[in-house]
């Protein structure tokens, strides 16, 4: 198992202690309740990195108030499994004084509307509390690499702008969704659904191939968008916060025949208890 620490001051004590030996260092930053997409990030930062470093933490402050932050699944123990199974060398645990000490006052905000859209629409706030946490665990670690999956592709366009904004000297790179066998995106969140909801939510990554097809053979976006929302709520869905074709790096709006290069659709939706996102690109 992977040594566990909870302060700035012994991950960089650990850290410091493997560059001057000439390491290169992989960082993997969650949540926690660790599952095998989760696990691919790791793996892709042992096939990288001399060490890697994995960070659990909830981080408040990107829950809304309504949201699920006193909920949110967490099972240290088993991540701590996971981890080691993974290779991974350190995990990160802070507690939340830690991380936001008392008088903690600075925001870290991406200011484009690229926070604003999709995701960040029904969660206002949610990408700034992401990218101050990100900004944190990126200078507390001091990695040469950090790593994020294309299951949250919003969050990783945003975070690869505040990299690049702040010049934070770290390579971010990215690692393709891990699906379960029926398609479904695999989140911690899953554990909110049950059986029969389970058996609908493959329905999410159907429908955005069915749409990516769709606009492939020509028809329009927005009319493709449309009726890919229509048939999640036909299969169930409560409430379809946004399916939209947008840029994948700007996060703009695409629309037209044939759809632009770059074009991917983004999808969230509530099942049940849980909200489910996932994206997919347009071109084959
Ligand atoms: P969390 O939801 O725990 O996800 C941690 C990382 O795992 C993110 O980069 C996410 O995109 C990636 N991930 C989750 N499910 C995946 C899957 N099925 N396939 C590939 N990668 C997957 O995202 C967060 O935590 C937080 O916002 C965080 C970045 C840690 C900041 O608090």
């Amino acid at each position: 198992r992977p040594a566990t620490v909870r302060t700035v001051a012994d991950l960089r004590a650990r850290v410091a202690g493997w560059r001057a030996g000439g390491a290169r260092v992989g960082l993997v930053p969650t949540m926690g309740a660790l599952h095998d997409g989760h696990r691919a990030l790791v793996e892709a930062a042992r096939k990288e990195n001399d060490r890697v470093i994995t960070t659990v933490f909830v981080n408040p402050t990107q829950f809304g108030p309504t949201e699920d932050f006193d909920a949110y699944p967490a099972d240290l123990d088993a991540d701590l499994d996971l981890l080691a199974d993974a290779g991974a060398d350190l995990l990160f645990a802070p507690q939340v004084t830690e991380v936001y000490p008392h008088g903690f006052a600075t925001e870290v905000r991406v200011a484009s509307p690229m926070v604003s859209v999709l995701c960040g629409a029904r969660r206002p706030g949610h990408f700034d509390g992401v990218t101050q946490v990100v900004a944190k665990l990126l200078n507390m670690a001091q990695a040469d690499r950090a790593y994020f999956g294309e299951k949250d592709w919003q969050q990783l366009a945003v975070v690869r702008q505040m990299v690049r904004d702040l010049n934070l000297p770290v390579d971010i790179r990215s690692v393709p969704t891990v699906r379960a066998a029926d398609g479904l995106a695999l989140s911690s969140r899953n554990a909110y659904l049950d059986p029969a909801e389970r058996a609908v939510a493959p329905q999410l990554n159907a429908t955005l191939r069915a749409v990516a097809k769709a606009i492939r053979s020509g028809t329009a976006p927005a009319a493709a968008t449309a009726s890919g929302a229509q048939s999640l709520r036909d299969a169930g869905f409560a409430h379809v916060d946004y399916l939209d074709c947008r840029d994948e790096i700007t996060l703009e709006p695409v629309d037209g025949v044939p759809a632009p290069r770059g074009a991917r659709l983004f999808v969230a939706a509530h099942l049940g208890r849980a909200r489910l996102i996932d994206n997919w690109p347009v071109a084959d």
